[in-house]
């Protein structure tokens, strides 16, 4: 797994896909069993190291996993505890632990050794689980290309005048604001600052008719490429306080070297109970993401050859910086972590 950084968290799906049973899901690579156990949550290759049946094709036995083939039981750790043909546990008989913690809703899989999980560089997510004042709707959508295309997408929010015309509508935001990138220790912000505009979509019924305002769009990004994104809207001139902002989470996870789960979420913080609501947020962001941006980001990929997006020499354009840095950094990571 050299082409993925290793001290880092990547996220294994929102904590309410565990239910009883669990779920499987592929990520750099590798196919794992993720499940709760009186401690906590569990990772396991989905392989069983007899004859390689999915441990998800087994059944449960309080924290263990019983192999659905010929009973081979595992705990947690991934030690074989139980072989039904003898007493003895076979040398070797191990899956491939791996560690999680569960925050803020979310399924954190550190990429490196289990003995080094740092827990203090998960990002801070906090605002996605429901409180008494805000709701959060949540979404997930698998994407046929490498994660990082789906960064350079995330990072450059340009894209908004020309992808989203049918959904976020920019009208022209973009390009009345100034946009820059800074990183901050091993955090990368990609900001645009939007000053004295007409009101964007976001902003309707939050500020009078005809009034100007001052409009942000921050990005935040943590390595692998976990992003938070903060949509802001005030009276122009005014306090940032005085006005709203809505924050979302768009996290991609490698699958694969071609595939990317892509989960997003989006809190706000007022018709907490309306489901209309919830149903028209769900309709809009499932539309620019699953219609506008995939399709988009799917095709470029497509569009490049094996030797990788390098090897193609990409035009940069300045915006692009976002996406371009943290492509860097991650490059940084990897090759620290082999030397
Ligand atoms: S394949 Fe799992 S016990 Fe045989
Ligand atoms: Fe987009």
């Amino acid at each position: 797994m050299a082409d993925y950084p290793a001290r880092c968290w990547y996220m294994a799906g929102w904590a309410d896909d565990l239910g009883e049973r669990g779920f499987t899901r592929e990520i750099r690579g590798q196919r794992l069993l993720f499940f709760r156990t009186s401690e906590g949550v569990a990772a396991l290759l989905d392989r069983c190291p007899h004859r390689f049946a999915p441990l998800s094709m087994g059944s449960r036995d309080g924290d263990r996993v019983v192999c659905g083939y010929h009973g081979l039981a595992f705990a947690p750790d991934g030690q074989c505890v139980h072989n039904p043909f003898a007493d003895r546990i076979p040398a070797g008989a191990k899956v491939p632990a791996f560690c999680v913690v569960e925050r803020d809703g979310i399924l954190w899989l550190w990429g490196g050794a289990r003995e080094e999980a740092d827990e203090n560089l998960i990002p801070d997510f906090a605002f996605v689980p429901d409180t008494p004042t805000s709701r959060t709707v949540r979404g997930y959508t698998l994407m046929q290309a490498h994660y990082e295309y789906g960064t350079d997408n995330l990072m450059d929010l340009s894209h908004i005048e020309f992808v989203h015309k049918g959904t976020f509508a920019g009208q022209g935001v973009i390009f009345a604001g100034q946009h820059k990138v800074r990183l901050e220790g091993a955090t990368l912000h990609s900001d645009w600052w939007m000053p004295g505009i007409a009101p964007p979509s976001v902003a309707r019924g939050h500020v009078p008719d005809g009034a100007l305002v001052d409009h942000w769009l921050e990005m935040r990004w943590n390595a692998p490429a976990s992003m938070r994104l903060m949509v802001g809207v005030c009276p122009h001139g005014a306090a940032r306080e005085t006005g709203f902002e809505v924050p979302q989470a768009h996290i991609l996870t490698p699958a694969n070297d071609h595939q990317t789960h892509y989960f997003w979420s989006s809190t706000r913080y007022d018709a907490l109970e309306s489901a209309e609501v919830d149903a028209a947020l769900l309709t809009l962001f499932g539309e620019a993401f699953d219609q506008e941006d995939k399709p988009m980001i799917e095709a470029a990929y497509a569009n490049v050859g094996s030797g990788g997006f390098w090897a193609e020499k990409p035009l940069s354009l300045g915006i692009d910086q976002g996406g371009t840095r943290a492509r860097r950094l991650i490059e940084a990571m990897i090759a620290r972590e082999i030397h």
